[in-house]
């Protein structure tokens, strides 16, 4: 399968020019927690594609001039240059070379920015490796004879999940699933495939406010998280739960049984912070503030007739996911109970989004030399 994705012999010559793409972020209901190589998830995941926290990149390139056996790669992070981030893109150009078989016959100029503070505590990983994903297939279809063709979402899928498994799930909106799931017909380890077909139309329209508990740096990184699942006590349960959780979302998602829906993903939030909660050496990324927030919003749900629920990502930060009909109390309820036990009020309304778009007029800091 996974050769499918190398292409035949290009029929044109390297020539110079320039791609600019946004990919957005996307949050996770049944969580990806644990991999074997390459990038194989150990269990299927679903997310909801986001929109406004993005990454915008643009990669402007030409014929490299030397013919040395390596990649010539420069890196803009908002206008400066940062060779701090190259070993991570060197890594990503090296685990899918053999997919674009062109990348050491350029030489890459990649300015790449974000539309979220940097000191959000939101990880960027899924959004800029899908933005350069896309530039990097865009600019393959332009060594080709196809390029009147729409661009190969699937191919972008595949790539960024060789940079970041949850990159894989920003490519295509609104809902994605990523994983070899027996009852999602298409589903692969090796790429996401859009889901919003099957979702009740409530799911399309969906918000998700992060409320911003704590920006610092995480005390462990997702990658070491991911290792702490190898021979975990309770990794292989995990697995089939989150097989058997993702089934019974789906069926709450086609139903818009909003009900069943908030059980689920909480579970399945809390599920994860309990691997890592039970990992060897455990640890903890939640902080005092997200307990309290968890706790205000399950009261408020049981006192209205509302569905807000939470989500975590592998930090301290609470998603707060509700439909578009009850956006106006919820925003309320956020505003007047949430906000206090954010840093410095801090928090980002966002919403499902269609996936990742091409830039036409990059209208950020220029990065050609
Ligand atoms: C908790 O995709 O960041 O957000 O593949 O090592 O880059 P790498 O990991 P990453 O892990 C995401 C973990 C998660 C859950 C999820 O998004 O499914």
């Amino acid at each position: 399968m996974q050769e499918s994705f190398v292409p035949q012999p290009y029929p044109k010559k390297p020539v110079s020019g320039s791609v600019s793409w946004k990919a957005p972020s996307n949050i996770a209901l049944v969580k990806y927690w644990g991999k074997k190589p390459v990038q194989i998830p150990c269990n299927p995941s679903i997310s909801l594609t986001l929109d406004a926290c993005a990454t915008r990149t643009h990669v402007a390139y030409g014929p490299k001039q030397n013919s040395e056996d390596h990649f010539d790669i420069t890196f803009h992070f908002e206008g400066k240059e940062k060779p701090a981030f190259i070993p991570k893109i060197r890594t990503f150009f090296e685990r899918i070379e053999a997919y674009l078989p062109f990348l050491k016959d350029y030489h890459f100029d990649i300015g790449s920015e974000n539309t979220f503070p940097h000191s959000s505590g939101i990880a960027s990983s899924a959004s800029s490796m899908a933005a350069l994903a896309m530039c990097l297939v865009e600019i393959e279809q332009s060594l080709t004879d196809r390029t009147d063709l729409a661009p190969d979402y699937r191919k972008a899928s595949f790539l960024a999940r060789l940079g970041s498994g949850s990159a894989c799930r920003s490519i295509q909106g609104r809902i994605v699933v990523w994983g070899t799931h027996e009852s999602t017909p298409g589903s692969s380890d090796l790429f996401g495939i859009p889901w919003d077909s099957e979702a009740h139309p409530a799911f399309h329209t969906y918000h998700d406010t992060i409320l911003l508990i704590d920006t610092g740096q995480k005390e462990v990184s997702s990658t070491v998280g991911h290792q702490l699942m190898e021979g975990h006590s309770y990794a292989d349960k995990r697995f089939s739960l989150a097989q058997d959780h993702l089934t019974q979302v789906q069926e709450a998602m086609r139903s818009g049984d909003l009900e069943r829906f908030t059980t689920l993903v909480e579970l399945e939030a809390l599920s994860l912070h309990a691997m890592m909660m039970t990992s060897s050496p455990s640890y903890i990324l939640m902080k005092p503030n997200t307990l309290k927030v968890i706790q205000k919003l399950r009261e408020f749900r049981e006192a209205t007739d509302l569905n807000p629920c939470f989500t975590l990502d592998a930090g301290a930060n609470v998603h707060v996911l509700y439909p578009e009909n009850q956006k106006e109390r919820i925003h309320q309820f956020i505003k007047d109970e949430l906000v206090e036990y954010c840093e410095n009020g801090g928090y980002i309304c966002d919403r499902v989004g269609n996936g990742a778009k091409k830039l036409i007029m990059p209208s950020f800091h220029s990065v050609t030399k």
